[in-house]
């Protein structure tokens, strides 16, 4: 108790029957063994006590869902989230552990969708679930464990501390949080097994010839094993995620990469047991883990104090600060409805008849021309960007028909900031809106976005992250909107990237290829562009997608954006499949609508 003063006065906490329940969460957390208590001593002692109802609210509903016959546990857990939430309400609780927890939510004025997600995902694997793939594996571990993250975000955002949510490291993050939770399901193998429940993906178990059965059997110690080194090495591979933590801000960065020391050392751990881990949880060597945690709490001492000083509490009803995006916004589930099909067109018209092969794959466009309809008719400029939203929301709908894989559409650039104010907030109104939502939501679209986070406000930063969770496991039409891009800065980031890559010594500069530097670029994933289409009548790429459209076919029609509807994305696409493109080689060689050279090809001919 005596060493936890200096955190409770830190943290403002004076009143008894709270320091009760804080130290209740404390001693909880501490009994358990895990790296919660020593990760939570690497934050600032203000976020401490806060951070151990937290992490003892999640060992506690563990144990309750672990107590007892199943149909118990799922009173007995009911009972508990039921009366938290009446807890809160009331804003307190006889229970110390939820004392704490209501307390915390109180005074950092927190979101409560992250630990209702958790509750959530938790109830539902009590009557022990299995996972048939990595995938189903990887959704149940993101619920429950991203709910916690993002609870800790929604504290450090209360905090001040914005956590900057750059979409191409949320892979990374997620990796992240997976290669923390197959070290917890290894190092728990045993106590699982005892409780009736295998967490290993049925896949996995199948890769090795072995069942269920064989786990709780305590049997085949050979292909047991080689399971445990697989997904050890799995994780090892999860955990190496030098990018994300360059990302945070300096303090968590020493916290994550503690946590990360710590996971490896705990993977050795569980190597070295192999099919001993059938039996009992192997024991982390407390020399080992304090040579990694010492110098990490002297390094994140000096952090927090000199480079990620933290604030006190902060509403977050105070909407002269902006509430930042954290983790949080990931939560909601993918959408699993069947999407419905495309609307046809007003007119009848249907997509021209082109065969597969002939069709471009990749389609980005320069939606041009706004700006003049709306003053052609003596209306704002943004009037013509609404209208131009309009005829966004025909050419999707034209290319679900037509069964194009990917259309990008630029809708903000980053030389769009030198716009007058007021058509900045009409274009970025649009964003808010339903206008996107109404494109996408329901049909076979996967929606990305492109651009950069930076000047961005954060509702229309969160709006374009949800929308890309929402629609993530789509497989019919990619919708990249470009949202505050700019290709010369997607570059720059890309060289950026490398040159910290080569600088690490994680990538030889003599081995940089195109391939590798693709790899670097914001979406590395995204299929080179076979038709660039601007309409409006200028004739220029304007900074467009320069690395993906080096080898584009260019089309540029007269009409102005808002007077475009999927007739026209019909016969740009028509337009191009008319055409034979060579990349570069001699005619006859090369069959048209063949795809480019090789990355890695040489100079091209022009
Ligand atoms: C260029 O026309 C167009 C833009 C800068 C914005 C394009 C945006 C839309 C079509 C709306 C997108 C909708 C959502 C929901 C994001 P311009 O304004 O430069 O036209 P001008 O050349 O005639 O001036």
């Amino acid at each position: 108790m005596r060493r936890s003063r200096s955190v409770y006065r830190a943290a403002a906490i004076d009143e008894p029957r709270l320091v009760e329940g804080y130290e209740a969460c404390r001693r909880a957390i501490r009994r358990a063994g895990g790296t919660e208590y020593p990760t939570a001593r690497l934050m600032p002692p203000a976020l401490r006590p806060a951070l151990w109802a937290i992490y003892a609210t999640g060992r506690v509903i563990d144990d309750v869902a672990d107590t007892g016959d199943p149909s118990g546990r799922e009173a007995l857990f009911d009972a508990w989230t039921t009366a938290f939430d009446e807890d809160l309400r009331r804003g307190d609780s006889e229970d110390p552990v939820r004392r704490a927890l209501v307390h915390t939510m109180l005074t950092w004025d927190l979101p409560t969708d992250g630990l209702s997600a958790a509750f959530a995902a938790t109830r539902a694997d009590i009557a022990g679930r299995t996972h048939p793939t990595w995938k189903a594996w990887s959704t149940y571990s993101q619920a429950v464990n991203t709910s916690f993250f993002a609870q800790g975000a929604a504290l450090l955002a209360a905090a001040g501390l914005y956590l900057p949510l750059r979409l191409r490291y949320l892979d990374a993050a997620r990796q992240w949080v997976d290669a923390l939770s197959v070290i917890d399901n290894l190092e728990d193998l045993a106590e699982d097994l005892a409780q009736g429940r295998v967490t290993v993906p049925v896949e996995v178990l199948t890769d090795h010839g072995l069942t269920a059965a064989d786990l709780t059997g305590g049997t085949h110690d050979a292909p047991v094993e080689a399971m445990i080194g697989h997904l050890a090495a799995q994780a090892r591979l999860w955990l190496a995620q030098p990018d994300l933590f360059r990302e945070l801000p300096p303090a968590l960065a020493v916290v994550a990469r503690a946590v990360t020391d710590i996971g490896r050392l705990r993977l050795e751990r569980v190597e070295r047991a192999g099919a001993q881990l059938l039996h009992g949880k192997p024991r982390l060597p407390r020399l080992a883990s304090r040579r990694i945690l010492l110098p990490a709490r002297l390094k994140a001492h000096v952090a927090w104090r000199f480079l990620t000083p933290i604030g006190p509490a902060r509403s977050r009803r105070d909407t002269a600060t902006p509430h930042p995006p954290t983790l949080a916004a990931l939560l909601p589930a993918p959408r699993t409805e069947l999407p419905t099909p495309p609307r046809p067109h007003p007119s009848g018209a249907r997509p021209p008849s082109c065969p597969t092969r002939r069709l471009p794959r990749h389609v980005a466009v320069v939606m041009d021309g706004n700006g003049r309809w709306a003053t052609d008719r003596g209306l704002p400029r943004t009037e013509g960007h609404r209208a131009g939203g309009e005829s966004m929301r025909d050419v999707v709908h034209g290319a679900l028909e037509i069964g194009l894989r990917y259309l990008t559409l630029y809708a903000f650039s980053t030389e769009n900031w030198r716009r007058r104010p007021e058509e900045i907030d009409g274009l970025l109104a649009l964003v808010r809106e339903d206008m996107v939502d109404a494109a996408v939501l329901d049909h076979d679209v996967r929606f990305r976005w492109a651009g950069s986070a930076e000047g961005l406000p954060q509702d229309v930063l969160e709006r374009l992250v949800r929308l890309e969770h929402a629609t993530r496991d789509r497989t019919g039409l990619t919708l990249t909107l470009c949202v505050n891009y700019g290709g010369r800065i997607e570059l720059t980031q890309a060289a950026a990237s490398l040159a910290r890559a080569a600088v690490a010594g994680r990538i030889d500069p003599a081995h940089i290829c195109e391939r590798v530097f693709a790899a670097h670029l914001a979406l590395p994933d995204l299929p080179d562009v076979d038709l660039l289409w601007r309409t409006g009548g200028e004739q220029r790429t304007s900074n467009l997608l320069p690395w993906h459209a080096a080898y584009a076919e260019l089309h540029f029609s007269d009409t102005r954006w808002p007077d475009v509807d999927r007739r026209d994305l019909w016969r740009a696409i028509t337009a191009y499949a008319d055409r034979g493109r060579n990349f570069g080689a001699v005619p006859d060689s090369a069959a048209p609508a063949a795809g480019p050279p090789a990355h890695d090809a040489g100079a091209p001919g022009h």
